[in-house]
């Protein structure tokens, strides 16, 4: 379900799309990886009543165009920046990205701290790949441009998703497995070769001085509840909230507490 229109907007050479919706203070939803913004489809009407929402489709996801065959996260957040400056926010934003939406985010706060007046953080991590786990980003974009985006979602639905989840809302795990499938096999690899070479933000944690909110869903294995909470408590003004029945995706699997979580910080 859409919550808004996706509308067009042009930054730098591409075109990139954005929903946009609701009143208050703006609210910045940055999806993970390979979705799109329609991932937030759970947070998007609901709090609107609470907050301005842009909810962005990433360079090479949903409907925006891709662009190189390597997407950095330094990129993407400025691309961010742009997509604020097209729609004329200047107010600073709440920015919100999930797991590698949240590794741009890391990029967002260095490179464009002013616009920030908040930072929430759902089931991402703050360390950089292991080798290993790099190498295997490079080999996966190599055969994503074959063959398409499906062998991927056959290896993260299970990761992606808590059992419960996957069990009784079978509707939800195809439509997650849709979204990935149809993922652009441009826009997927680009953004496998810039996870592979992000940094470690681990060292910037104690400098961030924004109020933070870190969300993880109670069976994330990706970004595991001990990992996100040791993150946590590295930063001055972070909160660590865990969201109980839920994966990785958790403001997909239940909106109802994530939203609760993002309600009380924007208040
Ligand atoms: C995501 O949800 O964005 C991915 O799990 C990120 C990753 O592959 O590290």
């Amino acid at each position: 379900m859409e919550a808004f229109n996706a509308t067009k907007w042009k930054v730098g050479d591409l075109h990139l799309y954005m929903a946009d919706g609701g009143s208050g203070s703006p609210l910045l939803l940055v999806h993970g990886f390979p979705l799109d913004h329609t991932m937030w489809r759970g947070q998007m009407a609901e709090l609107a009543a609470h907050a301005h929402i842009l909810a962005p489709d990433l360079r090479g996801f949903g409907l925006s165009d891709a662009g190189g065959d390597v997407t950095t996260m330094e990129q993407f957040a400025d691309d961010l920046a742009g997509l604020l400056d097209a729609r004329g926010i200047v107010e600073p934003v709440v920015y919100c990205g999930l797991s590698m939406g949240g590794y741009i985010g890391w990029q967002f706060v260095r490179r464009h701290r002013q616009r920030l007046r908040g930072l929430i953080l759902c089931d991402t991590r703050a360390g950089a790949d292991a080798p290993v786990g790099a190498q295997s980003r490079l080999v996966n974009a190599d055969r994503v441009l074959v063959e398409g985006a499906g062998f991927l979602a056959d290896g993260m639905m299970d990761k992606l998703l808590a059992s419960q989840t996957r069990h009784e809302r079978p509707a939800l795990a195809d439509d997650v497995r849709r979204m990935m499938n149809d993922a652009p096999r441009q826009g997927v690899a680009a953004a496998l070769r810039g996870m592979a070479a992000r940094v470690d933000a681990t060292a910037w944690l104690p400098e961030i001085d924004l109020p933070t909110l870190v969300l993880c869903g109670e069976h994330d294995v990706i970004s595991p509840p001990a990992e996100m909470q040791a993150f946590a408590q590295q930063m001055p003004h972070a909160r660590f909230v865990h969201i109980p029945a839920a994966g990785h995706l958790a403001p997909l699997e239940q909106p109802q507490a994530v939203n609760r979580a993002i309600r009380e910080f924007l208040a």
